[in-house]
């Protein structure tokens, strides 16, 4: 590399940089970083990412499902397109690089284009997607699944903590519920998806290395359950006449962590959130809620262990004549990255003097949805002790770069798959 270069992709990270902070600056919490799917927050973070895309040569507008959406013409107008994208909604008190980094620099590569007045013989498009995290609503990957034409019609009428309909969310965003339909792709539009995204995880670090080749994003399953037993009076009701929800709940919370903590073939359980009516410190808990998330390196692992709690939950439920009530919010199976893909990222990363690593995805990403639409393909760039979802998430400038210089390349030496190749036609 030229010293000329390194200056350009130097500057290009300090401005992804500049640019992941003054996304982080827009929260609905004082001192933390939260941004749910439709809040006033993300729709003001909608327009600053509108604006990065106009600016690096796009024509940019939000979708139906409020994803925000960048289109870089290639040598022909109307081309089909190779998609970057993430997310840039965040969980509850986030870290600010989960997901605004691979749009950022998605955008930071498409303005080096521009800048060069480089046109490719495909179009670029750069999404980001508005609900990756299902924080606010009971479902997950929202606005990929509604690119990706698989956006459940069912997940309008559900309703966040607060009673909000999801419908009624978007209309309050701006949008039409019933057009979000819209928001689909058809397979032919999109030569294949590429996504940028931190490690979430320890496994880079410990290679010291800067970015990897994901080999596959592993599946998950999010349960709902409640458990209905009798509120009461804590001072009256002896200890073994009682039907308390939340005891129950904390044994079933317990037994998840036994079964899954046992396993010896990267099980993971997770119960993220819990609540108990009527909430006094002298009532008995008289009703629990809490949520379930379970992931495994194979679907059928995953499957199996889902089986097994569920089986645990109901045995405790019944022992303590509680009521039961589970359901399965939301499963995906496990998205394996295209070998042409993974193939190109690791030419890439060579080309750029790094060493090639492979490691597979503990965490959920938009892929998972894309997969259904198109060929995905994943870089993840090392974060500092593998912290995510943790106000302490953190990348080096140095890593940052490295990330954007091995995208740009890939962007630059991008060859659809052959079946691409034939003259196509958009709409
Ligand atoms: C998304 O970050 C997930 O893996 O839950
Ligand atoms: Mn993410
Ligand atoms: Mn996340």
């Amino acid at each position: 590399m030229t010293a000329g270069n390194a200056v350009q992709t130097s500057s290009l990270g300090e401005q992804i940089l500049g640019r992941i902070n003054a996304l982080a600056a827009i929260s609905e919490e004082a001192g933390k970083l939260t941004r749910v799917y439709l809040s006033k927050e993300l729709r003001e973070a909608a327009e600053l990412i509108l604006g990065w895309m106009r600016e690096a040569g796009m024509n940019a507008h939000l979708d139906a499902i409020g994803n925000v959406c960048g289109r870089y013409e290639g040598e022909q107008a109307g081309a089909p397109c190779l998609m970057l994208g993430s997310h840039y909604d965040t969980v509850r008190d986030a870290g600010k690089w989960d997901g605004p980094l691979g749009v950022i620099t998605a955008i930071a590569c498409v303005a080096d284009l521009n800048r060069h007045g480089k046109r490719l013989p495909f179009a670029i498009e750069v999404v980001g997607f508005a609900d990756e995290e299902g924080v606010r609503f009971a479902s997950t990957l929202l606005g990929s699944r509604a690119v990706a034409g698989t956006f459940d019609e069912g997940v309008l009428n559900t309703r966040d903590r607060e009673g909000v309909s999801m419908r009624d969310a978007l209309i309050t965003f701006g949008l039409d519920p019933d057009h979000v339909g819209a928001a689909a792709r058809a397979r032919r539009e999109l030569l294949a998806y590429l996504e940028l995204h931190i490690e979430q995880g320890p496994v880079l670090e410990a290679q010291d290395l800067p970015v990897g080749v994901v080999s596959a994003i592993a599946g998950a399953t999010r349960l709902a359950a409640r458990l209905t037993g009798m509120a009461g009076h804590a001072g009256t009701v002896p200890m073994a006449l009682r039907r308390d929800a939340l005891t129950g709940a904390a044994e079933c919370i317990g037994a998840i962590e036994e079964f899954c903590r046992t396993d010896a073939n990267g099980l993971v359980g997770t119960v993220g959130y819990i609540h108990a009516t009527p909430g006094a410190t002298n009532v008995i808990p008289g009703e629990v809620s809490f949520t379930i998330d379970v992931r495994a390196p194979t679907d059928m692992h995953r499957k199996r262990a889902v089986g097994e709690i569920v089986r645990r939950i109901e045995a405790i439920a019944g022992r303590r004549q509680l009521v039961l009530q589970i359901d399965v919010t939301h499963e995906n199976r496990t998205a394996p990255c295209a070998p042409w893909l993974k193939e190109q990222i690791a030419q890439a990363i060579d080309a750029q003097g790094f060493s090639v690593f492979e490691l597979p995805s503990g965490a959920g990403h938009d892929g998972m949805a894309m997969i259904d639409v198109a060929d995905v393909g994943m870089i993840f760039v090392r974060c500092r002790g593998g912290i995510s979802h943790h106000p302490a998430e953190h990348v080096e400038l140095a890593d940052v770069d490295a990330g954007a210089r091995v995208l740009l390349r890939v962007v630059e030496n991008f060859r659809p798959r052959e079946c691409h190749l034939s003259p196509q036609v958009t709409g």
